[in-house]
């Protein structure tokens, strides 16, 4: 199955943007991220995991480059808390990392090293995947979160993530998880990234809203987290879209 064409990037003014409610501009976002070739929302993946139509080689490459993005993408989150001016923000950010990078509030681990106690439950080896190189699909997604970091306002990073993916990740995931237990005959232990990501993004629901709310308020701002936010989902959508690369077998 080849990706559907993305849908052409709509292009809304500065003035525009900067004239809405907070809670229509959300809306305009959480609408274009759902567009064909965009994000996760219905993403292909999700009904070819349903019926069954992923084979194993599709499924551990689709794994194996979702965590190499996951593990170097997280660098970036640091970085925004280097350039974030306000105290909450950071100590917020600070919590996800610790989060992030030991499950140090849900109890669980790292969350990439969850994704690979997966990938063993799949029949792969954890240290040959930790030593692999990303492919150019899921490269371009962590390089971009590079470039949010470094070259944007603090806030377009956290829209983008807030926003753009984690408001999509409990049905996303939900679904992914039924199938991957299902059809995929996963068991429960095996399966903690989905089941606690489900649960913390629910609870995260609103935190990117609140934020673009109090921060992205100037059309030149609103813009910046527009086109960021769209573009992150498009480049999210290719690397869940790499399954279809792997030879089917
Ligand atoms: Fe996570």
């Amino acid at each position: 199955m080849n990706a559907p064409d993305a849908t052409p990037i709509r292009e809304v003014s500065a003035a525009e943007l900067g004239a809405m409610t907070p809670a229509a501009f959300v809306a305009l976002l959480r609408s274009e991220c759902s567009r064909p070739g965009r994000g996760m929302a219905d993403h292909p993946v999700l009904a070819a995991l349903e019926s069954g139509a992923v084979t194993l080689p599709q499924l551990r490459l689709l794994i194996e480059q979702w965590y190499l993005h996951n593990r170097n993408m997280l660098p970036w989150i640091g970085q925004i808390y280097v350039s974030c001016p306000h105290e909450e923000v950071r100590t917020a950010l600070v919590k996800n990392l610790a989060e992030e990078c030991l499950g140090i509030f849900t109890g669980t681990k790292a969350h990439p090293e969850l994704m690979l106690d997966f990938a063993a439950a799949i029949g792969m080896d954890p240290a040959a995947i930790r030593r692999t190189a990303q492919l150019a699909d899921s490269r371009r997604v962590t390089d971009y979160f590079e470039f949010m970091a470094k070259c944007r306002p603090w806030y377009v990073p956290l829209a983008a993530i807030g926003i753009g993916l984690e408001t999509f990740v409990p049905e996303a995931l939900t679904r992914m998880r039924a199938a991957l237990k299902k059809n995929y005959a996963i068991p429960d232990d095996k399966l903690v990234f989905w089941t606690m990501h489900i649960t913390t993004d629910i609870e995260h629901g609103d935190e990117g809203t609140d934020m673009v709310a109090r921060h992205a308020v100037t059309p030149e701002a609103r813009k910046l987290v527009y086109d960021a936010t769209v573009e992150t989902s498009v480049l999210y959508f290719r690397l869940w879209n790499m399954y279809t690369m792997a030879g089917r077998q």
